[in-house]
């Protein structure tokens, strides 16, 4: 059997999204082009206030755009969000974990929410335990873990409707050096087992080892988009540190001489 051509798992063209603001209207994201193809992890970089959490906002159906497409999953945001929702799983920047429930509680409600079924619900709940190294907790209120265990079962939680598209917004930050290898491992599985991935991060070590590509969010735009390497070599860079540092510049008229013409002009 050959290959199956497969679309891109996420299409984002002309993105654009303001927020209400005391001073009128605060554009975020100004005209977002992205191209996430299936089975592969995108890292979408930015500094703070860049536009990354609404961005997967809008791409996960919990925020309106403003204007632009947005296709997830092979359907349009907008008007096929209940088909978006099927196919996709997030994990927020903010963990959704019920406090007041235990770990093995709040996976079978998830597992209830995407009409498992309760010997699979059980089943799937008991895998991801093991998985994420929560077992042993499993029986515990969520009250009682450590912010690294919160955001494992945070993560589980995500996971347990096998969704094709998985939006993780900072999935690392706040784990330890173990727990944070142990998710890159995740990733690649899932990712090997065709799964498509969009993750945010702060930390730019995690996007070079993990990410087949790269997306840096500035100034309401997609400024440079390329695999680390490509974006290494172009940027004459020995780490993505400093092509960051190089694309998101604060300041307007920088002459780099090495800017790409992706180059946010304005
Ligand atoms: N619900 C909201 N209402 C009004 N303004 C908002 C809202 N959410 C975000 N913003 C503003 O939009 C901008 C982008 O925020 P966003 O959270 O998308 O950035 P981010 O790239 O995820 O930042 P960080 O790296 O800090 O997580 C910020 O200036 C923020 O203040
Ligand atoms: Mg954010």
């Amino acid at each position: 059997m050959t290959t199956p051509t497969r679309g891109p798992a996420i299409e984002v063209a002309g993105l654009r999204k303001s927020y209400a603001s005391k001073s009128g209207k605060q554009l975020v994201l100004d005209g977002v082009d992205l191209v996430v193809p299936a089975g592969t992890v995108t890292a979408l970089l930015g500094p703070n206030g860049s536009g990354k959490t609404t961005t997967v906002g809008v791409l996960s159906t919990l925020l309106a755009a403003d204007a632009g497409t947005v296709r997830v999953a092979g359907h349009d945001v907008a008007r096929e969000p209940d088909a978006v929702r099927a196919s996709i799983g997030v994990t927020g920047q903010i963990t959704a974990v019920d406090e007041l429930l235990t770990g093995t509680e709040n996976l079978r409600l998830m597992a209830d929410l995407n009409h498992l079924g309760r010997t699979a619900g059980r089943r799937r709940t008991a895998e991801l335990l093991e998985q994420f190294g929560l077992a042993e907790a499993a029986g515990k209120p969520v009250a009682t873990y450590s912010g690294g265990m919160k955001r494992k079962l945070d993560l589980a939680m995500t996971l347990v409707g096998t969704p094709s598209v998985v939006f993780l917004d900072e999935p690392t930050t706040g784990l330890d050096p173990r727990s944070r290898i142990t998710l890159w491992d995740e990733v690649r599985t899932l990712v090997a087992g065709g799964t498509t991935i969009l993750l945010t991060t702060q930390y730019l070590e995690e996007a070079d080892r993990l990410a087949d590509s790269v997306a840096v969010l500035h100034d309401g735009r997609v400024v440079a988009e390329g695999t680390p390497d490509e974006l290494k070599a172009v940027h004459d860079a020995g780490s993505l540190d400093e092509v960051f540092l190089a694309l998101t510049e604060p300041s307007t008229d920088e002459e780099t001489g090495t800017t790409q013409d992706k180059e946010n002009v304005r």
